[in-house]
């Protein structure tokens, strides 16, 4: 393992001890970036408390200047979310970029200004289209104009891991003249091997001039599935920084995750002999926040918060963990957030119960309104269903937790005959006001979504629709999933009810608070020379 714990005295964390790894989440950023992920300004507040409270040290929440909303989200928490280091994303050669990331931090506490260029020749020769000699000049520029706004300043190698060693030592050693503090080399599009992570580290710290003054710091995506094991990897070549996402989120096949790699160093401390300052019981009431904003749950087999993953099926396995629960576990449930009960919710239970629950399940920053209103939505599911399961309170409190929602559902009503058109009577709110409209269609969903059309006049096309039951039994809640796509901008809403109707109405409705807010979003100006 390379010995880089030279702990210098770093801007925003002082004097660190030498086995303590930076965790720096990017869930805001790269993490939104992703298709169908995007989130409005409250929901981004939302988690932004939640990861200062799991204990991130950095958190990325944005770049400023590729649009109004990702400004003003970057300012809101730079004024509101305390104890981490907030981080602004700008692009090294844009003089623009720079200053937006700089006047959309002012607020905060401790802040960040991270920027990046391409180095690799692929990039440079067809993304930028740039001469290195040019590339280095934008290093040497970005670095020092973010440096007037703020001490703590990180430059990122895009797609470092397929960089000619020989530049990247150059690049890191003008990014690190210019004043940076950190510097960041991503595996941008997941092709490197845990080897190639731990060797390009080594060399970085043993080749370039001032590299023990600096955090070299890990950016992994998941395209081979090696995310969180090239992270590991980077970890024992040097770098003191980890940069991850919350269940993984991020472009394409997302990045390391947060969780994975804060419990690896964790459950085998014998090999990674490092600490972070996770509060790791919180992790999956974290990974359940996100999960039910975004509307992209994790995979059932998702290690550390995945419904299975502490989940026994078969005898021998159960006889083991009951003998000694070390048998199978090597972490407890407890330890990432589990609890061991599983109480069952019916139509006797009061209040109280169903807040205790709530906090359970994630839920417990919801205030009064939204808790009565889940409430009385839970003693109407617990009067049509015998037994009410942690998932079902999960899919129904799921549209209660929204806020600033443009449009929310009202009520609906269906006559349908077979072999005949179906016809819904629909309300919606729309800002404050309710809006009413009647549609016909083929069949009782697209009767529905026709009302919703006229209701609330759009363009944007049905991509993909599909219903689940999320329990067993007859009188399940469905569970619907809505995609839609305007102009090449993909979103997808989730919406769950014991009636499939209106399951699906609730989605299309989320779909479509989604769209307005991608609405606001374009793309930075290109960069030139
Ligand atoms: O993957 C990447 O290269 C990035 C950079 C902007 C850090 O996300
Ligand atoms: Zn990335």
């Amino acid at each position: 393992m390379s010995a880089t714990s030279h702990i210098i005295n770093h801007p925003s964390f002082g004097r660190l001890p030498a086995d303590r790894v930076i965790i720096f989440d990017t869930t805001l950023r790269d993490g939104e970036q992703s298709p169908g992920f995007s989130m409005n300004l409250a929901e981004k507040l939302r988690m932004a408390e939640a990861l200062a409270s799991l204990g991130v040290d950095v958190m990325e929440a944005g770049f400023p200047v590729a649009s109004r909303g990702d400004f003003d989200s970057v300012h809101q928490i730079a004024q509101h979310t305390k104890g981490a280091v907030i981080c602004a994303l700008a692009r090294s050669g844009g003089a623009k970029d720079i200053a937006a990331a700089g006047e959309a931090l002012a607020p905060a506490e401790r802040k960040r200004i991270h920027n990046f260029i391409s180095t690799s020749p692929l990039h440079m020769k067809y993304k930028l289209r740039m001469e290195p000699e040019t590339v280095l000049d934008l290093i040497t520029t970005g670095n020092t104009a973010a440096r007037n706004l703020t001490d703590d300043v990180e430059w990122s190698a895009e797609d470092g891991s397929r960089t000619e060693p020989d530049f990247l030592c150059r690049c890191v050693e003008a990014a690190i003249k210019a004043g940076a503090t950190t510097i960041n080399i991503p595996d941008t599009v997941g092709y490197a091997t845990p080897e190639d992570m731990e060797r390009i580290f080594s060399m970085l710290l043993a080749r370039v001039p001032g590299a023990d003054q600096v955090i070299f710091s890990a950016h992994n995506h998941n395209d081979l599935g090696l995310g969180v094991a090239n992270t590991l990897a980077s970890v024992r070549g040097g770098a003191r920084q980890i940069e991850c996402t919350i269940n993984g989120i991020g472009e394409r096949a997302g990045n390391a995750a947060l969780e994975e790699i804060v419990m690896a160093l964790r459950t085998r401390h014998d090999q990674y002999p490092f600490t972070t300052g996770i509060h790791t019981e919180s992790l999956l009431k974290v990974s359940r926040m996100l999960a039910t904003i975004t509307s992209f749950d994790v995979q059932p087999n998702k290690a550390i918060v995945g419904r299975n993953a502490f989940a026994h099926e078969s005898g021998i396995h159960q006889d083991g963990v009951l003998k000694n629960a070390a048998t199978y576990e090597i972490m407890t449930p407890e330890s990432v957030g589990w609890t061991r009960s599983s109480l069952i919710m019916g139509k006797h239970s009061g209040r109280a119960a169903f807040r205790d629950k709530l906090k359970a399940l994630g839920y417990g920053d919801l205030d009064d309104a939204k808790l009565n209103d889940a409430f009385a939505r839970f003693k109407d599911l617990a009067d049509k269903k015998k037994a009410v399961y942690d998932e079902d309170i999960v899919a129904l409190v799921d549209d209660e937790v929204r806020d600033n929602e443009h449009i929310r559902f009202g009520a609906l009503s269906l006559t349908s005959c077979s072999g005949k058109p179906s016809s819904v009577t629909l309300s919606l709110t729309v800002d404050g006001e309710t809006v009413e409209a009647d549609a016909t269609g083929n069949g009782p969903v697209d009767a529905a979504f026709n009302a919703l059309r006229s209701a609330f006049p759009h363009d944007a096309r049905l991509a993909l629709f599909s219903v689940a039951a999320v329990t067993e039994g007859t009188d399940a809640q469905a569970r619907t999933t809505v995609r839609l796509e305007e102009d090449g901008k993909l979103v997808d809403g989730q919406g769950a009810d014991a009636d499939t109707v209106v399951s699906a109405v609730r989605a299309y409705v989320h779909a479509l608070n989604k769209l307005l807010v991608k609405r606001d979003r374009a793309e930075p100006e290109e960069l030139t020379a």
